[in-house]
């Protein structure tokens, strides 16, 4: 990961008091932070670290479900909230659920009832918007840092800034012989400025091993 160093290390430490919502529009790394807290925070739990992605889930109805089926824990009702509420009341895990701008309210809903009641539990939400929920503390992202001035920029001191670390960084991944000269430091200073932010998701490499998420378990 580039830059965004700060939310890794507060992030973290919203989790204890409230449940962070990791929030800014679409590009500009939420999900990239989140999995960089997760990450972190993997030996934390001794019941491990849920990745839930709900970006794919079409229908609001189904968040719960969805929740259940990256915990492994069968569910059969039809209401799975009190199902999850008994599985989770004294398991001490970290649920990130990323993407819930688009089933907004089932997330608001079912992260406050699973909050009120599982002391052990900590929650970490991304989203385009605030979830508007109890307990919760919205962290903004912003976007990686940029030159100011790039006229007469050189190589070494673009190279200081995230987003034009990260622009070399994706170039050299297509070609290896890239390297950022003197010649074109300016000329990327100016587009990384654009260019931070707006870069599609769809880039970014899952790790996950069902549709809809990863668990990653403390180590043993
Ligand atoms: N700090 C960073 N370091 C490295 N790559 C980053 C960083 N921030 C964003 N990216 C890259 O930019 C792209 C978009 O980031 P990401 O998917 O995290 O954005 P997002 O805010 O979650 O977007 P969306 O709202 O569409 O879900 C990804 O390819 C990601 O790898
Ligand atoms: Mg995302």
């Amino acid at each position: 990961m580039v830059g965004s160093r700060g939310s890794v290390r507060r992030l973290p430490n919203s989790c204890r008091n409230a449940f962070p919502d990791d929030r800014g529009p679409g590009g500009i790394g939420k999900t990239t932070v989140a999995l960089a807290v997760a990450d972190r925070l993997i030996t934390s739990y001794a019941d491990g670290v849920h990745f839930v992605d709900l970006a794919p889930v079409g229908d609001h109805r189904l968040v719960p479900h969805v929740l259940a089926f990256v915990l492994g824990h069968a569910i059969h009702s039809d209401d799975p909230i009190p199902a999850l509420i008994s599985y989770l009341r004294t398991k001490q895990l970290l649920l990130v659920f990323d993407n819930c701008e688009h089933v907004i309210e089932s997330a608001a809903v079912l992260v406050e009832e699973l909050l009120r009641n599982s002391p052990k539990l900590h929650v970490v939400t991304t989203s385009r918007e605030p979830l508007r929920a109890e307990g919760e503390h919205v962290h903004r992202l912003a976007p990686l840092a940029v030159p100011t001035e790039s006229e007469g920029l050189m190589a070494a001191e673009a190279l200081e800034f995230p987003a034009v670390r990260l622009f070399v960084e994706r170039a050299t991944a297509r070609l290896d012989s890239f390297e950022l000269t003197d010649a074109d430091a300016s000329v990327v200073g100016t587009s990384a400025a654009g260019w931070t932010g707006s870069h599609s998701r769809s880039s970014w490499p899952r790790a996950a091993s069902t549709p809809w998420g990863f668990v990653a378990s403390r180590p043993t």
